[in-house]
Formats: C-alpha cells, structure tokens, sequence
C-alpha cells in the first residue's frame, strides 16, 4: 500500500512508535526512525524495517528543541529527498499532581508534545509538496479531555495537540496534506510506569481489560493500523478529527461499568 512513500515517525525507538514504524515498513514504506534517549532500542528498530526490505534513517533528536527539529528534517530532504507521511508521536511529561508542576516541567511537556507538532510540520510540508501532497497523524490521549492522575501537563499539551491538528487540517489541506488524530486507549507500555497507581497497583490493567466492552486492553498493532488508515487514500475526506481506538472504555458512565457478557448492571 505505501510502496514508495517515506514515513516519519517520532519516538520509534520503542513503543507504540516502533510497532507504528514497523507496520509502515511492512506496507512498503521506508522509515525515518526518530529517537531521543535510547539509541539501542532506536538501532533494533531500524534493523527490524531493514529486514523488512525497506531503508531505514535513524535520526537522534530531541523534538523539544528547534534546532534538533529543523536537523531533522534537513537529514530527511538529504537522504530521501521528499516526505510523504509524518506521524506524531513522540511523547514527554511531569506525572504530578497539580500543586506540584514547575514551569520547568510545563515548558518541557509542552515544548516535546505539543510545540513540536505545529513546527515540525511547517518542516515536512515542502517535503511533502514534492511528493504532491501527504498526511499527519498526531498521537493524542483522552488526558486531552479528560482528567487522569498526575497528568495535568501532559494532558494540556495533548489538548493544544488536538487544537493545532484542526489548524493544520484546514490550512494545509490546498497543498493535499491530510491531518488528523489519533487517540489511544491504555496500551501496556513502559509509559506507564510513570504513573504512581499502575506501578502499585498490580490489578489495574486487567480490570482496565475487564470493563473494556470489546475485551481487552488496546494493543500498539491496533494503534498502527488506524494511523496507517487514516494516510490511506481511503481515509482522505476525514480531516482534523480525533480518532478514539479505546475497545469503547471512554463510552461507560463512571461506576455502572460491568464486565463484558455479564447480564446485570
Ligand atoms: N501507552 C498508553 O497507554 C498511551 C495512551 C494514550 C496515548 N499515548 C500516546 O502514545 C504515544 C506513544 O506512547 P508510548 O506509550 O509508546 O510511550 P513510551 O513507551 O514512553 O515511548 C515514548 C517514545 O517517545 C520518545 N521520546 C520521548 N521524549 C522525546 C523527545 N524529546 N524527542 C524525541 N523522542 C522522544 C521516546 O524515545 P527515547 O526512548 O529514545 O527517548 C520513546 O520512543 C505518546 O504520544 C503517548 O502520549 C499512550
């Protein structure tokens, strides 16, 4: 399906950005594997896309920072010349309670999570114009509606998230960008483990799993495919819209959730 194309994805060094990268390969495109951090789980990425038959650039850089951003996207247009799918995804953040948060940790979750959105993709829009057009897929959260333990910052960064991907949507659709978000249900990866009550509460996610009415708790590889959907030409009149992928957790009322194929409420 993406033979051809070449894809960005932050954050693919580990997590719901490397199974993202790794699906994209296997549809045919090649990758540009962002990380920040962890260059050894970052190089397994690659590898695994090379594998696959398809190339793959790794690109350290912090997309908090402007001067890492604009690097990234001058080795992209060198090494591939063109752009044709950026997925958001790189993701930071301060779990505290809000008595807590400095503007230090402010700055930092805003500037990785959500300033970065807006002026990364001002970078990609050139590369994807050479290739006559393209699609963004920013990864949101339902912080970004709703209020989560410790997660005051984040959460607003994810709401800006969700604000500037409207933006986008409009004003980049003249050069044939296609802009939307995604937002991801409880997915068991490292993230999680900033949050105090999962590492104490060993139950949560398979209660989490429990009350999820299609059964169980949200996988990256579900995540992938509706990223990879919405660069799709079958997607391209669904613009500046966040996509839940929660297994319908967010549908329930708080308190009357019952397990599913249970008869009472
Ligand atoms: N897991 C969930 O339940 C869940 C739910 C809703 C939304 N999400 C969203 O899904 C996305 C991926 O989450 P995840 O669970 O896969 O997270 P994760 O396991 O914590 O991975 C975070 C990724 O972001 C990268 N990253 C962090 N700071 C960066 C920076 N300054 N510059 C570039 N890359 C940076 C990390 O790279 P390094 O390791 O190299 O630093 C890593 O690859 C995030 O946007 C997150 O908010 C997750």
């Amino acid at each position: 399906m993406f033979e051809n194309k070449v894809t960005l994805v932050t954050g693919s060094g580990r997590g719901i950005g490397a199974t993202i990268a790794r699906h994209f390969a296997s549809l045919g495109s090649d990758v540009v594997v962002n990380y920040f951090r962890n260059p050894a789980s970052a190089r397994e990425t690659a590898e695994s896309i090379r594998k696959l038959g398809q190339k793959a650039l790794l690109v350290k850089a912090n997309m908090g920072e402007m001067e890492d951003i604009a690097r990234l996207f001058e080795t992209i247009e060198k090494e591939f010349q063109g752009l044709d799918f950026f997925i958001h995804n790189a993701a930071s953040g301060y779990n505290r309670p809000v008595m807590q948060q400095r503007v230090k940790g402010w700055d930092w979750t805003m500037n990785i999570n959500a300033r970065s959105l807006l002026f990364a993709a001002q970078r990609a829009t050139p590369l994807m114009v050479k290739h006559g057009g393209g699609a963004i897929v920013a990864i949101s959260s339902p912080g970004a509606g709703r209020v989560l333990p410790d997660y005051v910052v984040v959460g607003a960064s994810k709401a800006a998230i969700e604000s500037v991907t409207r933006y986008l949507a409009v004003e980049l659709a003249p050069q044939n960008i296609v802009v939307n978000a995604v937002s991801p249900g409880m997915v068991l990866t490292e993230a999680l483990q900033h949050f105090e009550m999962v590492r104490t509460d060993v139950h949560l996610a398979d209660r989490a799993a429990g009350i999820t009415p299609a059964g169980r708790l949200v996988e990256p590889g579900d995540i992938a495919e509706v990223v990879a959907f919405l660069c799709s030409p079958a997607a391209s009149m669904i613009r500046g819209q966040v996509i839940t992928v929660d297994g319908g957790a967010s549908l329930l009322a708080p308190g009357l959730e019952k397990s599913p194929g249970s008869s009472t409420i």
